[in-house]
């Protein structure tokens, strides 16, 4: 059933580039969340939490940036409950057409004893910041932190003070996600019925998915009264993550009928968004993540593909075109020429530019030399590789590897700001070998946190796509590439994370950073 304009709308508050961005080694760059907040805008997400702007210069800048650009959506940054957070963050969300400050503060026996705070204390804290808030801007939301595990009657006179200085969004988060739903929709009835001023303001469920029941508590909420869910593309977030917007804006309209609620998504850009926040994050998808797994509309079994060949609807319970996958029946291979590939990246939902769609084809045409057919996954990873904007610093020219019960070693040349180096190494199979070439020739201290591969489609001559993570003083940076050969995609993801890793550094020539690249120099 589809939801009609009637209905009860709940906002969707999106927090990617905050609280997804916060789980380890998440991070973005500057650009990437940009675009990652464009994308947001123009789906129809209601409010867009864009950054902490108090945490560093670089989230400053990307929330004002965000705040510039932004279209429809609210433009929301986060805040402790300090004046000085309070200011900075508005200094960064003043310039949007619809700015939102949100202050918060832990509320739970646990967190109100580490500023050491007493009841009344933190109650006068909360006072004086929200109404300071609320001087600055006409939308305030104030979240008690660890709400689900705060004393029900102290939760409800900090959520009343909250309400009289001024907050027009209530949000109540399951920070460490305990909660459970009937529990989550009797907290949220109980703050409605009891708090004076509840049916002045908009209740929000912010629900973390340590149990793995984050949808199911948002959604238990918006049935007791809460008109905002607080939500990340793919659930990503702190430990096993937030609540997932795929998630709750697919069960609001598939089970429109027990649950009569709009939202203003736009469910067909789901797909590409999910892509694109799994390739910039380095937080790969899991196959069988519902709504966005590779696996989430595939049928293995016998009966199933049977059952669906006759009517869909006896395994599908929603369209993969309602998230944006579409079907249509042209192959790729290594005859199809520029239109093809043109109009199957339209039914993907993917529009290049005439620059990015040549780049996407040399590409392609490089990929279906060596592939009998080009599935849409890989165009996926091949549109990845020509979006991003890196500077290939350290660039692979050459890679010969040795590898069996023999041994392993890898001969490699690489250019370095356009110079040829080289380097003879081994290592504990094939892949440690040609880390420990790049080492070699690029000597760094980033330790590698994470190395990934993936099967990118189905067949021994599948790409593979590779993710790493590496952290140079925390300085956290990810890369990926993909290739046929997974040694290469290896060493490629490798130098696309230290390439990154240059950039954060900082800019050469603009006097940013005295680091040169050093490096074997064989002429
Ligand atoms: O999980 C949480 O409590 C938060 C708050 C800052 C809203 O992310
Ligand atoms: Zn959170």
């Amino acid at each position: 059933m589809t939801p009609t304009t009637d209905q009860d709308r709940v906002l969707i508050f999106d927090t990617t580039l905050r609280d997804g961005e916060q789980s380890p080694g998440a991070t973005m760059t500057h650009e990437e969340k940009l675009e990652i907040a464009a994308a947001l805008d123009e789906m129809g997400v209601d409010i867009i939490e864009a950054g902490f702007p108090i945490a560093s210069e670089g989230d400053f800048n990307a929330v004002s940036e965000i705040a510039k650009n932004s279209r429809n959506s609210v433009i929301c940054g986060l805040s402790r409950a300090n004046f000085k957070d309070i200011d900075r963050n508005w200094e960064a969300i003043r310039h949007a057409a619809r700015p939102r400050i949100h202050t918060f503060i832990g509320t739970s026996p646990l967190h109100r004893a580490i500023p050491n705070l007493t009841q009344d204390e933190m109650a006068d804290r909360i006072h004086e910041t929200v109404t300071h808030a609320r001087n600055l801007c006409d939308d305030v939301q104030w979240s008690p932190m660890d709400a689900t595990r705060t004393e029900h009657d102290y939760l409800c006179r900090v959520v009343e003070i909250a309400i009289r200085a001024g907050a027009t969004t209530i949000n109540i988060p399951d920070t460490v996600g305990y909660t459970a739903p009937r529990e989550s929709a009797d907290l949220i009835r109980m703050l409605i019925e009891k708090v004076p001023g509840a049916d002045e303001v908009v209740f929000s469920t912010h629900c973390h998915n340590d149990l793995g029941m984050a949808t199911a508590n948002s959604l238990a909420a918006v049935e007791a009264g809460a008109r905002q869910i607080e939500c990340t593309i793919n659930g990503l977030g702190e430990r096993a993550g937030n609540t997932a917007l795929e998630e709750v804006v697919m069960a609001l309209r598939v089970r429109n009928d027990i649950m009569p609620f709009a939202t203003n998504v736009d469910t067909t850009r789901i797909m590409k968004l999910s892509r694109r926040v799994a390739t910039v994050s380095g937080f790969p998808v899991q196959y069988n993540k519902a709504i966005v797994g590779k696996n989430a509309f595939l049928h293995e079994s016998g009966i199933h593909q049977d059952g669906v060949l006759k009517n869909v609807e006896t395994f599908e319970i929603m369209k993969p075109a309602d998230i944006g996958l579409n079907e249509d029946n042209i192959v790729l291979g290594k005859h199809s020429g520029r239109a093809a590939l043109k109009s199957k990246l339209a039914a993907l939902g993917i529009d290049l530019g005439q620059n990015q769609l040549n780049d996407v084809f040399v590409r392609f045409k490089d990929l279906a030399d060596r592939k009998k057919e080009v599935y849409e996954d890989d165009l996926w990873t091949l549109v990845r590789d020509a979006e991003d904007e890196t500077p290939d610093r350290l660039e692979l020219k050459d890679l010969k590897v040795i590898c069996g019960t023999g041994g392993q070693s890898a001969e490699m040349v690489m250019l370095v700001d356009g110079k040829e180096t080289r380097a003879e190494t081994s290592g504990d199979g094939p892949v440690d070998a040609c880390f420990n070439a790049v080492k070699e020739i690029f000597p760094h201290q980033a330790k590698l946190e994470l190395y990934q591969v993936h099967a990118v489609t189905q067949g021994t001559d599948a790409q593979a796509t590779v993710s790493v993570r590496l952290n140079e003083d925390g300085r956290i940076v990810t890369g990926q590439s993909a290739d046929t050969d997974t040694v290469v995609a290896s060493v490629k993801a490798y130098l696309h994370a230290l390439n990154r890793l240059l950039v954060r550094r900082g800019k050469v020539g603009e006097g940013a950073d005295t680091r040169e690249i050093s490096y074997k120099d064989v002429s």
